[in-house]
C-alpha cells in the first residue's frame, strides 16, 4: 500500500465586531481597511477538515458538507491556497533532504460546517481556515499561526482571523505584495472569558449576494465608503482594541453596534443598493436597544453580516436578562415574569411594540 499522510482540525466561526468590506486588491485579497473579530471557539459554529495526501492519488479532490466539489480546479482561491501551501512544504524539503516529496503528491480534503452554509454566518472563515491549517498540518509546515493567516486570507478575507481563538485583529497592511496585511492576536479569550455570543437565526438560506461580490459594488460606487475607510474605521481600531484590553463592555458594544450600522449603511448607499437585513434583523436592533434603555446601561451589542442573522455580544452576568427579552419577544411571555419584574417587562414590551 502506498505511503499516506492524514490531519484534521476544527476551526471555530468567528465575527466581526469592525467590518472588513471592500479590497484594494482583488487577486491578493488586500483589505481597504482594518478590521477586528471575536472567534467563538466555544460554540458549536465550527469547520471541521480532515486531509489526506498519498502517493498514489491522481488529482486533489474536496467534499464539502458530504458532497465533492467538481469544481476545485475551477477555484482560484482553493488551488491559489493549496499552491501557497505546498510552496512551503517544497522549501522546507528543499533544506532537509530526508524529507519525503510530499509536495508533489495530491491531496484529498473533507470538510463539515455543523451550521447554515453561506448564510452569512461566517461560513467561508472557518471553511478556509480550516483548510489552511489542516493542510499546513498534513504538510508538516511549522509557520506560526500570523504566517498562515495570509494564505487563509488569500482563500477569503475573514478566514484568516479563525486561526486565532478570543479577540483577533486583521491589519490591512500597507504592501503591494500583501506580505503586512496578517491577523494577530488582539487578547485570548481568557483574557475576557466572561464575553458570550448568542446567534439569532433569521433565515438560513443562502445569501443573494455574495460577499465578495457585495463589497466591490459598495468599493465602486458608494460615496459613504471612503469616510468609512479613511475616518471612522481606522479611528474605532484603536478605540476597539482599546476596549478589549480595558474590559470595556459599554464602549465595546457601542462601538460593535454603530459599525455594524456604517457597513450596512454602506450597503444602502450602494449602487444599486444591497439588502442584507430584513425585518426580523431590524426587530432585533429595536430590541437591542430597549433593553439597554430598559437598564440603563449597554449590556447587549448586535452585530449583522452579510445576511440577516443576528449576533449579540453580552457579559455572562447579564445573560438572564438578556434570555428573558429575547424569549418574550420571539416565544411566548410564559416563565421569566416571576424572575424579573413581569409587569414592568410588559408595560415596556408593549411600548415596544407600538
Ligand atoms: C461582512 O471574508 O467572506 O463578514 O474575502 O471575498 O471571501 P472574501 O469575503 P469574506 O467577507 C466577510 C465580510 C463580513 C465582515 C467580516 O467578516 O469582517
Amino acid at each position: 500500500m502506498s505511503e499516506t499522510y492524514t490531519a484534521s482540525i476544527t476551526a471555530p466561526v468567528n465575527i466581526a465586531t469592525l467590518k472588513y468590506w471592500g479590497k484594494r486588491d482583488t487577486s491578493l485579497n488586500l483589505p481597504t481597511n482594518s478590521s477586528i473579530s471575536v472567534t467563538l471557539d466555544q460554540s458549536d459554529l465550527k469547520t471541521t477538515t480532515s486531509a489526506m495526501t498519498c502517493s498514489s492519488f491522481t488529482k486533489d479532490r474536496l467534499w464539502l458538507n458530504g458532497e465533492e466539489d467538481l469544481q476545485l480546479s475551477e477555484s482560484k482561491r482553493l488551488t491559489q491556497v493549496l499552491a501557497n501551501l505546498r510552496l512551503k512544504r517544497k522549501e522546507k524539503e528543499a533544506k532537509d533532504a530526508s524529507l519525503t516529496k510530499i509536495s508533489s503528491w495530491f491531496i484529498h480534503i473533507v470538510s463539515i460546517n455543523n451550521f447554515p452554509t453561506a448564510a452569512g454566518l461566517a461560513s467561508s472563515a472557518a471553511g478556509f481556515a480550516a483548510l489552511v491549517a489542516c493542510v499546513a498540518k498534513l504538510l508538516q509546515l511549522d509557520d506560526d499561526m500570523t504566517e498562515l493567516s495570509k494564505i487563509a486570507r488569500q482563500g477569503s478575507g475573514s478566514a484568516c482571523r479563525s486561526l486565532f481563538g478570543g479577540f483577533v485583529a486583521w491589519e490591512m497592511g500597507e504592501k503591494s505584495d500583501g506580505s503586512d496585511s496578517k491577523a494577530v492576536e488582539v487578547a485570548p479569550l481568557e483574557h475576557w472569558p466572561q464575553m458570550k455570543a448568542c446567534v439569532l437565526v433569521a433565515c438560513a438560506d443562502k445569501k443573494d449576494v455574495s460577499s465578495t461580490s457585495g463589497m466591490q459594488l459598495t468599493v465602486k460606487t458608494s460615496d459613504l465608503f471612503q469616510k468609512r475607510i479613511t475616518e471612522v474605521v481606522p479611528e474605532r481600531f484603536e478605540q476597539m482594541k482599546k476596549s478589549i484590553m480595558d474590559r470595556d463592555f459599554e464602549l465595546f458594544a457601542e462601538l460593535t453596534m454603530k459599525d455594524s450600522n456604517s457597513f450596512h449603511a454602506t450597503c444602502l448607499d450602494s449602487y444599486p443598493p444591497i439588502f442584507y437585513m430584513n425585518d426580523t434583523s431590524r426587530k432585533v436592533v429595536r430590541l437591542v436597544h430597549t433593553i439597554n434603555a430598559f437598564y440603563g446601561r449597554t449590556i447587549v451589542a448586535y452585530t449583522f453580516d452579510a445576511g440577516p442573522n443576528a449576533v449579540l455580544y453580552y457579559l455572562e452576568e447579564n445573560e438572564e436578562k438578556l434570555m428573558s427579552f429575547i424569549y418574550a419577544m420571539f416565544k411566548d411571555l410564559s416563565g421569566w415574569e416571576s424572575k424579573y419584574n413581569g409587569e414592568q417587562l410588559s408595560k415596556f414590551l408593549k411600548n415596544f411594540e407600538e
